[in-house]
């Protein structure tokens, strides 16, 4: 058996002896983000720490753990920080959270992250939907042996984020009273944010939202046949759209401003 296999299978092991009912919604909460886990109903913490061989955040603004519980009266799983290549975690190990939600056999799956606006015409406050990404500048998680019972070895990649997903998405976003762009998103390793000339090159690429996250759990979770959904928090206008430097503080600050928003759009979008 595939070593990644055993690792996926002995921690979500691990986590599936804590609980009573398993999750059918997986919330993946990015920089900024992670309070909303307090929506949780009857949660059960479970510490990445506490699961052996389990990569550990070392991200600001990310705890690291799974909340367990009930959001809107159905049985959820939101991590409160999520691993990144920058911590320096080989790609398996930073979708090894999507595999154990998969395996735990969640039916969809939300990703939140906080991005940076390469479209002029977003502004920060701003939320985007994504409709589809670029991940041809970060290592692709299905790379290695196949692992069958997981999904096949070329996998189609022409509807990443579900369509049925977005539109509920959208409707819960409208009613939150939040401003929701479509987009694509491109992930870049970091740490250091972009310089404007990559900025330059991304929107010459298409993209509309960078940030330094999801795509290979999109790819990930949509190899296991996870339907999924994406939705970045436009934190800062991308370096050279707009004057500022970029910083951490701001990521996390806007993030939290946005959180009751947030919580608005995900909550209208499990009650739909
Ligand atoms: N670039 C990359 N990641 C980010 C950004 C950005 O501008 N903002 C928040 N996360």
């Amino acid at each position: 058996m595939n070593t990644i296999q055993q690792k996926v299978e002995h921690c979500t092991q691990r986590v599936r002896v804590c609980l009573k009912e398993m999750p059918r919604i997986g919330i993946v909460l990015g920089s900024g983000l992670g309070d909303l886990a307090e929506a949780m109903e009857d949660p059960i913490y479970v510490p990445y720490a506490s699961i052996d061989g389990f990569p550990t955040t070392t991200a600001p603004g990310h705890v690291g753990r799974f909340v367990f519980g009930r959001f809107e009266g159905i049985p959820t799983v939101m991590m409160q920080g999520r691993i990144h290549l920058y911590e320096g975690y080989p790609v398996s190990d930073c979708v090894l959270p999507i595999r154990l939600m998969a395996s735990l056999g969640i039916e969809s799956l939300i990703l939140t992250n906080a991005a940076g606006a390469v479209n002029k015409t977003y502004h920060v406050g701003d939320f985007c939907l994504i409709k589809d990404h670029i991940s041809s500048f970060v290592p692709s998680p299905l790379l290695g042996e196949n692992v069958r019972a997981w999904g096949v070895r070329f996998p189609d990649m022409s509807e990443v984020y579900d369509r049925e997903l977005r539109e509920r998405m959208r409707r819960a976003g409208e009613t939150a009273g939040c401003t929701l762009h479509d987009g694509v998103y491109m992930q870049f390793t970091g740490p250091a944010y972009e310089t404007p000339a990559e900025i330059r090159m991304a929107a010459t690429l298409g993209a509309d939202m960078v940030g330094m996250s999801t795509v290979i759990e999109a790819v990930a979770a949509h190899h296991m046949g996870v339907r999924l959904v994406g939705v970045s928090l436009a934190t800062n206008l991308a370096a050279g759209v707009g004057a500022e430097k970029l910083s951490e503080e701001e990521v996390i600050e806007e993030g939290k401003k946005a959180a009751t928003r947030f919580q608005a759009m995900l909550r209208g979008f499990v009650a739909l």
